[in-house]
């Protein structure tokens, strides 16, 4: 039931160690239970509760709260667990066990958890190989707010995960490649000075708004004159077939476009390297195999003229099975077949354990048949987990599609831009001290952070509302709140100097610092969950109650003039608490500046 000494850097749980004390009863009361999960959580009522015994006594033929009444006296002092652990065992209801556990062991957990290099938080990912595929805008056009979640999203599960000790490899999967190409090089090459490096261009020009503006004169001049067409699908086959100067022209587009997503990424703090790119383009080579090994497994057919795998579960409309396309009708390929040469890849080159595709939910039937064939030609086996990590269409406030007024989908740019210049007033008027060089610092951080605390906190595959007046409000589940939170502990250790923070185990407990410890404690677990999940949401949701319980706390509790012990235990709180939720924000992507 000890913390186990081989890996010193993970405290475990109050509520794991309770979990563990409770299972160990039911085992001693019920040899047959050994090893039954006691469903201990968090509760309104004790510090925790387990939910066990409604499940388990059926399988003793007990009554639950009978069950419950033996095994609440197995608990207590005298019943075996390890004494120091819980003060108070209570039946309740039909069955519940309240639980609550001593001030001692929680102060210790206080300071065993200030003492650890990671908040003693578990590698419960350690050795798992995980593939995260996220942002993947497309080369040549704007980065729009449905990259924007999937950019977030993606990089605060790569973020958790890698902190969990999971081996993360992050891959972009940009659109490089295919027939838009053929149409931008045919252009470029037509009109010698159409002006779209940035470099060129007057100033105002933003990020990836040069190559977009390309990619739109040259749509137009593909849909009014069939000839411009013909000759850019001409082109596409000499980008195919590896044309000197057709790849040359390919590469610049795709590097200047590949600059204005570096910044924006720059600017959201994002992960993402050019060494994580693998776009389409990566997977040409690897085509022709797939088809042929498809074939070969007698998976792919002829239909129509294209080669097709049609799926063995889902159908269409019209009742027949839907197909993935591997090579059309005039020979190409496209996005499926892309797909499933980058799951083999990931699966056969990668070695992932664990892959995972963060992409928009009106993907979820392309991903539904990419994975069944690769499960069906044999390369995803049963011990690889592979999910599409959806998340829901973005919207504005007033619930409808998020697009500008014109009707074009809003550039990520000038959102940030609105988001930081909200911001910017709003932490102008709260703290009007600050010069104008720290308040445009703090606005910068604050603006970034509070759109990407909007997009995490709210349920991932539900459809969101940007709004961004609600975004940079000081109160409510905000990132503003969070930082600020953040920014007020740290005022008050500054204000305690070099007061030491040593942890008094024997002192009393305040309601409020006790509220206070037990969320600490469960950082870990909410970390887990996220994992597991793979929503960052609950993240979210733990770090705003983890601020209000310290709210609550410092209301009901002096710190700086509180006489020893409860000085000492009453900083290690606050230090405890800027720390998580430095290191909470740190894993959504999201800084914690010391002022605001
Ligand atoms: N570029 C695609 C888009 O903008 C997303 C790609 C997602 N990843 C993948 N492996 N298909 O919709």
């Amino acid at each position: 039931l000890r913390r186990s000494p081989t890996v010193s850097e993970h405290v475990e749980s109050l509520r794991d160690r309770v979990a563990a004390a409770v299972s160990s009863a039911i085992g001693s009361a019920w040899p047959e239970l050994t090893d039954a999960d006691p469903v201990v959580r968090r509760s309104e009522h004790a510090d925790f509760q387990s939910n066990g015994a409604l499940a388990l006594s059926r399988h003793v033929a007990a009554r639950p709260a009978e069950f419950a009444a033996e095994l609440a006296g197995h608990l207590g002092p005298g019943g075996g667990t390890e004494t120091e652990l819980l003060r108070d065992v209570q039946v309740s209801g039909p069955g519940f066990l309240n639980l609550s556990v001593t001030d001692h062991v929680l102060w210790e957990q206080v300071a065993a958890r200030l003492a650890a290099p990671r908040l003693g938080v578990p590698r419960g990912e350690a050795g798992r190989r995980t593939v995260i595929d996220y942002s993947a805008p497309n080369i040549a056009k704007d980065l729009h707010v449905g990259h924007l979640r999937s950019t977030v999203i993606g990089d605060s599960l790569a973020r958790v995960l890698a902190h969990l000790g999971a081996d993360v490899i992050r891959q972009n999967h940009l659109g490089d490649w295919g027939t838009p190409f053929g149409m931008l090089i045919q252009y470029l090459d037509e009109h010698p000075d159409a002006t779209w490096h940035r470099a060129e261009l007057a100033d105002g020009a933003s990020a990836v708004s040069a190559p977009n503006q390309l990619y739109r004169d040259a749509r137009a001049a593909f849909d009014a004159d069939p000839e411009f067409a013909d000759r850019s699908r001409t082109r596409v086959v000499a980008l195919q077939s590896g044309d000197d100067a057709t790849v040359a022209a390919w590469r610049d587009i795709v590097a200047e476009s590949e600059r204005g997503f570096g910044e924006i990424y720059a600017r959201l703090g994002i992960l993402l390297t050019p060494a994580d790119s693998a776009g389409e383009s990566f997977y040409n080579s690897r085509l022709d195999a797939v088809v042929r090994d498809l074939r070969d497994a007698g998976l792919a057919e002829d239909s129509d003229g294209a080669v097709v795998v049609f799926s063995a579960s889902a159908t269409g409309p019209d009742g027949r099975p839907i197909p993935l396309i591997l090579r059309k009708r005039d020979g190409g390929y496209g996005y499926d077949t892309t797909d499933l040469a980058t799951i083999r890849y990931r699966l056969e080159e990668l070695r992932a354990g664990r892959i995972l595709y963060v992409v928009d939910a009106r993907q979820a039937l392309h991903f539904r048949l990419v994975f069944e064939t690769a499960r069906r030609a044999s390369w995803l086996a049963d011990t690889v987990d592979v999910e599409h990590v959806a998340f829901g269409t973005v919207l504005d406030a007033d619930g409808r599609p998020f697009r500008t007024r014109a009707g074009d989908t809003v550039g990520l740019t000038a959102l940030l831009d609105a988001a930081v210049e909200r911001a910017r007033t709003v932490v102008g008027e709260k703290n009007p001290e600050l010069d104008t060089a720290e308040l445009d610092r703090i606005a910068e951080t604050a603006g970034v952070g509070a759109v990407k605390y909007a997009e995490l906190s709210t349920s991932r595959v539900k459809d969101y509302a940007f709004d961004v007046d609600r975004m940079v409000s000081f109160s409510g589940d905000t990132g503003v709140y969070l930082q600020y939170a953040h920014t007020r502990i740290r005022s008050i250790l500054r204000g305690a100097g070099d007061d030491g923070v040593s942890v008094d185990a024997a002192a009393g407990m305040h309601p409020a610092e006790r509220a206070l410890a037990i969320a600490l404690d469960g950082f870990g677990d909410a970390l887990t969950e996220v994992a597991a999940t793979l929503e960052p949401h609950r993240l979210c949701t733990y770090l705003y109650d983890t601020a209000r319980a310290f709210t609550d706390f410092y209301e009901a509790c002096p710190v700086l003039t509180a006489p020893p012990p409860a000085h000492g235990n009453r900083l290690a709180l606050c230090r405890l608490t800027a720390a998580t939720l430095q290191q909470g924000l740190g894993l959504l992507g999201i800084e914690a500046p010391e002022r605001m």
